[in-house]
């Protein structure tokens, strides 16, 4: 990370300014998100949790990333996988409790990781205290003003107020018995019926999360994902849409449960309290297509980061991916904002079985890395994808996402992308339990495993570690700036300006000659200057 705090002091010099300004950590930062379940299990029930992630802080260490992103890991009756949040200010017993969180915050920070959480404040669980609350009291009550609670539509109030799906299938409405037995009102939920969305309008909502973002910060924690950041404000009488497009797991900019502009507020909130914790930071997840909406986001007196999906959505062509790049560096430029890159999470498909899969889908996913730790910017990774792990077909019994149930089983879910990490063995569940893993592990796992990469020059783990450890000490990224260069059909090149790095992509299925310079990195072998398809290299 760029720290000047060791520059000369030039106070003396009248012209420069006195103050020696250090930039913040997470401009040009690698964050690697943890899914917590799926990393590394300590306790041998299946699922993997903070002490399994701690025993494993040398691993990340030696891959080279900055910080942490853990998917949530408060406490969660995990209909969503702990994106259903029943005490925002407590970790779920199955991933450990407040002490492991602690240790592992401080055995983090002793390797010079930073570590920030993932915070769902568009809804609660409905084990949430006040939602027991707002179905133990009358229609009108306070405890009801916490959450959307309306009257039916119809004669005896049995059709849902509006015409809103749910994100993840079916309406996004439930009906509730009142208390005293009577069918009562309904509540808007834009996911599953267990994750009941908030009223940002009430006071108390506001208060209660600025009070979770002390509680972990007080505690150590560097920063925030903001789950759903751009449905926190909902517009006022919650009209009925025209859903003609709508498809589940997605939105469109147009979709009234999203992107309202009361939203900003809500953020405003939030950046007061992160300033008073100058180090921290947000990163917002915003799926806002148009750069303009999607700018605003990251005003200076908002989110710190957004992320940007673009490169997780395009295709792998290289006018796709050079459209995806240029809208990005705009979305941000317009309001100075720091860009950032993921190719995958865990809501899409892994980027090996979304370029083709295979030996093809590998190395375009290899390509699409140095692509991707070329830019400037800050960088998201999702766990498993060091080691080129494709997603995965589970059998239907094995499946556990929401969606599966809620799309009447038609669409299998995200459940693909989050099989536990193969750490070593030849079989399953190769190192991740002693137990049984919440998700079955494919048997022909073995050559993916972190022991049977580690210590091969040409695997996509070795790949990544040569590729992060390049971009954090070269002198080749720096800068803002990117510039392109006439190159053949299917192919493209890019240029750091200030630093100099040039990054070219073949996705043409011939290989290219390449531009003059000295070779730093190539995703697939370089022979007489010739950069095979599928591949991308780093010259200087
Ligand atoms: C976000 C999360 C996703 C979750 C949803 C509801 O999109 O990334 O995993 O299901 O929010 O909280």
């Amino acid at each position: 990370m760029r720290d000047v705090s060791d520059a000369p002091d030039t106070s003396a010099t009248p012209d420069r300014p006195s103050e020696v300004t250090v930039e913040p950590w997470w401009l040009d930062a690698i964050f690697y998100q943890v899914y917590p379940r799926s990393f590394a299990d300590s306790d041998g029930d299946g699922v993997g949790d903070l002490t399994g992630v701690e025993n494993m802080l040398g691993y990340l260490e030696l891959l080279g990333v900055n910080a942490l992103w853990l998917s949530p890991v408060m406490r969660s009756p995990m209909a969503d996988h702990g994106y259903d949040v029943s005490d925002p200010r407590d970790i779920d017993p199955l991933f450990g409790d407040l002490a492991a969180m602690d240790s592992l915050v401080a055995a983090a920070h002793a390797r010079g990781m930073k570590v920030t959480m993932d915070l769902v404040p568009n809804h609660t669980s409905i084990e949430h205290r006040w939602f027991r609350e707002a179905l133990a009291s009358p229609p009108g009550s306070p405890e009801r003003e916490r959450y959307f609670f309306r009257d039916g539509r119809g004669p005896d109030g049995s059709e849902p107020p509006n015409n809103w799906p749910s994100i993840f299938g079916g309406p996004a409405w439930t009906r509730v018995t009142e208390p005293d037995g009577s069918p009562g009102q309904w509540y808007l939920h834009i996911f599953a019926p267990e994750q009941p969305d908030l009223n940002w309008d009430d006071p108390d909502v506001v208060a209660d999360l600025h009070a979770t973002l002390r509680f972990w910060l007080d505690r150590g924690i560097d920063g925030f994902r903001i789950d759903v950041a751009h449905g926190m404000a909902k517009p006022a009488g919650l009209p009925d849409h025209d859903w003609s497009d709508n498809e589940l797991l997605h939105n469109t900019d147009d979709d009234p449960r999203f992107d309202n502009p009361e939203v900003h507020e809500i953020h405003r909130g939030i950046r007061k309290v992160l300033d008073e914790y100058p180090e921290a930071m947000t990163v917002g997840e915003i799926w806002v297509r148009d750069n303009e909406r999607f700018g605003e986001y990251i005003r200076p007196d908002e989110l710190h980061l957004g992320f940007n999906f673009r490169l997780a959505e395009a295709p792998f062509a290289a006018d796709d991916v050079r459209a995806a790049i240029e809208q990005s560096l705009a979305a941000v430029a317009q309001v100075g904002g720091t860009p950032t890159w993921t190719l995958s999470n865990h809501d899409v498909e892994r980027e090996v079985t979304r370029y083709g899969g295979g030996a093809v889908g590998r190395d375009r996913a290899r390509a699409m890395l140095l692509v991707e730790l070329a830019l400037p910017g800050a960088v998201f990774l999702y766990n498993g994808a060091e080691l080129g792990l494709p997603n995965v077909d589970l059998p239907d019994d094995a499946l556990q996402d929401p969606v599966w149930e809620r799309s009447g089983r038609t669409e299998r879910g995200r459940d693909g992308c989050r099989v536990p990490l193969p750490w070593k063995g030849t079989e399953p569940p190769y190192g991740f339990t002693t137990g049984q893993p919440w998700l079955p592990m494919p048997d022909d796992w073995a050559p993916l495993t972190v022991e049977a990469q580690l210590e091969d020059v040409t695997s996509t783990l070795s790949l990544y570690r040569s590729a992060i450890e390049l971009r954090a000490n070269r002198p080749e990224f720096a800068g803002p700036e990117v510039d392109w260069y006439g190159s053949p059909a299917g192919c493209f090149a890019f240029r750091r300006r200030e630093g100099g790095l040039t990054c070219v992509l073949n996705a043409t299925s011939g290989p290219i000659m390449l531009p003059p310079g000295t070779l730093l990195l190539s995703s697939s072998p370089v022979v007489e200057g010739q950069l095979p398809p599928d591949s991308a290299a780093w010259l200087i």
